[in-house]
């Protein structure tokens, strides 16, 4: 299988201080994989050198074999990122059905547009909802909306920082299952989690940062059984390292 994002040594410090350091990740077209470690260990600044956010203190990053590393967040959605942030910045006033209608209008052509409005609500579990304010939405289904608006792009890579934060279990049961689906369609998904249930749930390859290095790499099946990884989720490491 294809490596669709490699990052090689990238690094990122602030004010003297590495908050990601010399990471290695790489992603594999048509997984899951999911970026997992301790508070402050490096997953979201990792994630912002992803999309462009910061621009990096040391190293690169490839996407889809090409250098991507000077450019700006939009010219990475243009070669087929698509970001889910962790607050839902839906259009609250609006109804659901516009707020896709709005993320799709560039997209699709207008034959197309009513078509993939219906695909998406199905998708998401809104259709009964479709006519409601975004606002109105239960904060679980603010979230699935946005996910939908970032599809609307059909990335080949989407991109998601808790994506199950502030949920309920049901929720983010749910969460898991949608991403799963959305992977059954062949998309890639980097997920950014702390939540070990939920990346139980849906994680193929995982990676575990720990003080901005990776700390360890591998099938979700080889990280649960790794005591190190038990280790420092428990932060009884801390002084050793
Ligand atoms: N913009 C910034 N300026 C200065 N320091 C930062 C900045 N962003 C992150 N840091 C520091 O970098 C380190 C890594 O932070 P980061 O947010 O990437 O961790 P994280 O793994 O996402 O943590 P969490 O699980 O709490 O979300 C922390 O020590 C943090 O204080
Ligand atoms: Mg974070």
């Amino acid at each position: 299988m294809a490596e669709l994002l490699q990052t090689t040594a990238i690094s990122k410090t602030f004010g003297g201080l590495a908050a990601v350091s010399g990471v290695d990740l790489s992603v594999t077209e048509g997984e899951i994989h999911c970026l997992i470690g301790p508070n402050g260990a490096g997953k979201s600044t990792l994630f912002k050198l992803i999309i462009g956010t910061y621009p990096p203190t040391a190293g690169h990053i490839k996407f889809r074999g090409d250098t991507v590393t000077e450019e700006r967040p939009y010219q990475r959605v243009k070669r087929g990122m698509s970001i889910k942030m962790q607050t839902p910045s839906v259009f609250k006033e609006l109804p659901v059905r516009q707020n896709l209608h709005i993320a799709l209008q560039h997209h699709v052509t207008k034959a197309e547009l009513a078509r993939e409005e219906e695909r998406l609500l199905t998708l998401l579990d809104l259709a009964a909802d479709a006519g409601k304010p975004a606002g109105e939405l239960s904060h679980g289904q603010q979230q699935w909306l946005e996910i939908g608006m970032a599809l609307a792009l059909k990335p080949k890579l989407m991109l998601m920082d808790e994506p199950t934060a502030g949920m309920s279990p049901e929720e983010t049961f749910r969460t898991g299952e949608l991403i799963q689906q959305l992977n059954g369609l062949g998309m890639t998904i980097l997920v950014v989690e702390h939540d070990m249930a939920f990346v139980r749930q849906i994680a193929q390859r995982v990676t575990v940062l720990h003080f901005g290095k990776v700390f360890a790499r591998g099938s979700i099946k080889e990280i649960l059984a790794d005591e190190r990884v038990a280790e420092i989720y428990l932060g009884k490491t801390h002084e050793h390292l």
